[in-house]
């Protein structure tokens, strides 16, 4: 019988360090370091965040094969993420990489982030597992990204549109920070929309042609308000605090929806999957769950939670589908902060 191979997945782009074992589409580990430092700056600090990639790095490593219960020399291959991101992070998880592939005498297999969002979906999460069929849209909602991408083949994609400003994420994270939580935003967003009315409060939707997006516009509408409310009343966020992110999130969960629709009748492709740390918003989800119950020929994809915000795991599969495919790397190459193209 043929060997299945074994990838090891390194992510280091922000400010998680992950590392994954994968065994052909099987996760059997996926460790991930959070960053705490990083709250009570409200955002990512990019000299802090390597400094703790570098502290955590071989910790996080040696975690994942020993969970995974194998030995290092079982690993046929590593990948790593080589961009885009932070680029002083982007480098601990490069040289470490490199140096792994080195010491142990395997091949190096360079990952594309975003790529990497797309592909969790190709995870394997139980025995009758389904896969988005090609070609399907890949709708990337993340901290660093927001774009519409066209998945030809796991390595054929083009991008139709893009935020020409904030991405959903940082959207999130910048009006958690107005209410006073501190960052990641989106979840204690998420957590404090339970039981709020939705409809309370109406903000601005953004008017962008084509595919593209934009989300300072209806950014600043919202702390626009919250600070003229509060100017009336110091109490307004205690008072309103579930009703506005219930409000927020329905808003934006409506902003997405309606370039997707716009998508599918631009494309004639049916089979969206969510990808990037804000689907893992139930408002999100299960708005575009509710879109497909009325639209039969539509299909939605979902990442597990675990594989929706920054992991390893997505980074070990794509290295597993490159690896299928011999896209070999060299150890000559270097990491880059900026999307391109793929
Ligand atoms: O994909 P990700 O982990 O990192 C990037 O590639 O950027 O995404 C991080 C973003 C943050 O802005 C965070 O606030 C948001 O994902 N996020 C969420 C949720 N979990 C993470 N936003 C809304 N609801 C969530 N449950
Ligand atoms: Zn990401």
């Amino acid at each position: 019988m043929k060997k299945k191979p074994i990838i090891i997945g390194i992510e280091s782009s922000c400010d998680d360090t992950g590392v994954s074992i994968v065994r052909n589409r099987e996760v059997l580990s996926n460790i991930i370091i959070h960053q705490k430092i990083h709250k009570k700056y409200g955002g990512v600090v990019p000299e802090l965040a390597s400094r703790l990639h570098d502290m955590n790095i071989t910790k996080a490593v040696k975690q994942a094969i020993y969970s995974a219960e194998i030995n290092q020399d079982q690993i046929d291959a590593v990948s790593f993420t080589l961009g885009p991101g932070l680029i002083g992070s982007l480098l601990v998880g490069t040289s470490f990489a490199k140096s792994f592939s080195m010491g142990l005498g395997i091949p190096l297999l360079t990952v594309n982030h975003i790529q990497a969002h797309i592909l969790s979906h190709f995870i394997q999460k139980n025995i009758n597992n389904s896969y988005p069929e090609f070609p399907f849209l890949g709708l990337i909602i993340s901290g660093g990204h927001t774009q519409i991408i066209k998945v030809n083949d796991f390595f054929k994609m083009e991008v139709l549109g893009s935020t020409l400003d904030d991405s959903v994420g940082e959207t999130l994270d910048k009006i958690a920070r107005i209410l006073g939580f501190y960052y990641p935003g989106g979840p204690v967003i998420e957590f404090f929309s339970k039981n709020g009315n939705n409809k309370k409060f109406v903000f601005s939707k953004p008017v962008v042609g084509g595919l593209d997006f934009s989300f300072s516009g209806f950014k600043s509408d919202v702390l626009q308000f919250i600070r003229k409310e509060l100017k009336k009343n110091a109490f307004f966020i205690k008072k309103n605090l579930s009703d506005i992110c219930a409000s927020v999130q329905k808003i934006i969960a409506e902003i997405l929806l309606e370039k997707i629709q716009k998508a599918i009748l631009k494309t004639g492709i049916y089979r969206i999957a969510l990808a990037g740390g804000v689907s893992a918003n139930y408002e999100i989800t299960r708005t575009f769950m509710s879109f497909a119950k009325k639209n039969k020929k539509c299909e939605i994809f979902i990442p597990k939670k675990e594989y929706a915000t920054d992991n390893g795991a997505m980074i070990a599969i794509t290295g597993l589908l490159k690896y299928e495919r011999n896209l070999f790397d060299s150890i000559h190459v270097t990491p880059y902060s900026k999307f391109e193209t793929f």
